[in-house]
């Protein structure tokens, strides 16, 4: 108990930073007009931070994924919303700021979750009201996003910890796609209980798995466990089963985009074929989520959650940095090769071992987590 708490007490003195600086990945400007964020799609090559003046640069942003990840998508969306108040607060301009937001990307439930959040505090209120309403709101939302993932961070230290008392060794932790800092305000949630394992000390490596087609592994997790200190090494996205075969892999923890209520977990495209070959090898399979990635609408997540489909360029071509110093794309696919490109899949609960909350660590079932409302 004793060491959880020291723990905890540790983890709210030292939120993410880059080149040693604390950093979030979206906040509000010192005037409260706007609000900037990092722009992840600049990442790992440049750290490039962008003002968002209006509900539409937020729809953008999300659109264009400057800011990704299901948590920080819900709160960009919550400042969203905000910004419009500012200049538009009716009836009318509130319903088309949430229609427009809510259609930026589909699969993440924290968009909905944000924006339904959003519209149920200022629907009753007096359009003049609004403005100043929604700003405070959005900024709670984003202060309590911080809350849950150092939240999510002590239980799931306490998992990597119990590995490492019974193996005695490094714990070697799989992770796919980025569900970190950067997916978030802060401190992330797979990553999370990873930041906090390595502020108390146990040894702990991560398998990073590249994410293509968009790399988010490779650019994104692997650029903030290296500013965080974090031993880690990039592997293709088809090399985690031949890992776990050679037991080097002890756990694997991702994040999710929305769990259903029965606990099937849809997470970026290739978290399944994880999961699979974590059952067969007998490795543990955590998912890691804020309360709110629940969507208690649907059950069957395979038939049910609606899968990004995105554009074929991000199959068809690759950018990167050239010896040069400049960004390149180049073609890696023959010209008329058609090309599906679907954004994430459905890992059924059956495959979980548990699920890692804000709240506690619960089977994977509409049981448990029905209980952990209570
Ligand atoms: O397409 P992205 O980059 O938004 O996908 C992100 C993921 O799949 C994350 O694992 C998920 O959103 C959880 S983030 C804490």
């Amino acid at each position: 108990m004793m060491f959880a708490l020291v723990t905890f007490f540790r983890l709210c003195e030292l939120p993410m930073k880059v080149n040693g600086i604390p950093q979030r990945t979206i906040w509000p400007t010192t005037d409260n007009q706007a609000v900037e964020i990092v722009d992840q799609t600049k990442l790992p090559h440049e750290f490039v931070t962008v003002r968002l003046n209006t509900m539409r640069d937020a729809e953008r942003a999300i659109r264009d994924m400057q800011v990704r990840g299901a948590p920080l998508i819900g709160v960009t969306a919550a400042y969203g919303v905000a910004l419009s108040m500012r200049h538009h607060a009716s009836d009318a301009a509130l319903q088309a700021t949430c229609d427009m937001l809510l259609a930026a990307r589909p699969t993440a439930v924290n968009l909905r979750w944000g924006v339904e959040r959003m519209r149920a505090l200022l629907a009753p209120l007096a359009t003049e009201q609004r403005a100043d309403a929604a700003w405070r709101e959005a900024a709670l939302i984003a202060e309590e996003d911080v809350e849950i993932n150092k939240a999510i961070g002590r239980y799931g230290c306490d998992i990597i910890r119990t590995i490492h008392q019974r193996t005695g060794r490094t714990v070697n932790i799989l992770t796919h796609c980025n569900a970190g800092w950067l997916a978030t305000v802060d401190w992330g949630t797979a990553l999370a209980p990873i930041y906090a394992a390595v502020e108390e000390g146990i040894p702990l490596h991560v398998w990073v798995d590249e994410t293509r087609p968009r790399n988010q592994g490779a650019s994104l997790t692997a650029w903030e466990l290296g500013q965080h200190g974090v031993a880690h090494t990039v592997i293709v996205d088809n090399a985690g089963g031949h890992l776990m075969q050679h037991g080097k892999v002890d756990m694997v923890i991702v994040g999710c985009d929305r769990v259903t209520a029965r606990g099937d977990v849809c997470n970026k495209i290739g978290t399944y074929l994880k999961a699979l070959a974590a059952l067969d090898n007998g490795v543990p399979f955590y998912v890691a989520l804020p309360t709110p990635t629940i969507d208690w609408t649907l059950q069957d997540g395979v038939n049910e959650i609606v899968i990004e489909e995105r554009t074929a360029a991000e199959v068809t071509h690759i950018s990167g940095l050239a010896d040069d110093g400049q960004i390149y794309t180049v073609r890696v696919t023959p010209p008329d090769s058609p090309v599906a490109n679907y954004g994430f899949d459905v890992t059924p609960a059956r495959l979980v071992t548990a699920l890692i909350t804000e709240r506690g660590v619960v089977q994977a079932d509409e049981k448990s987590l029905r209980e952990l409302l209570l």
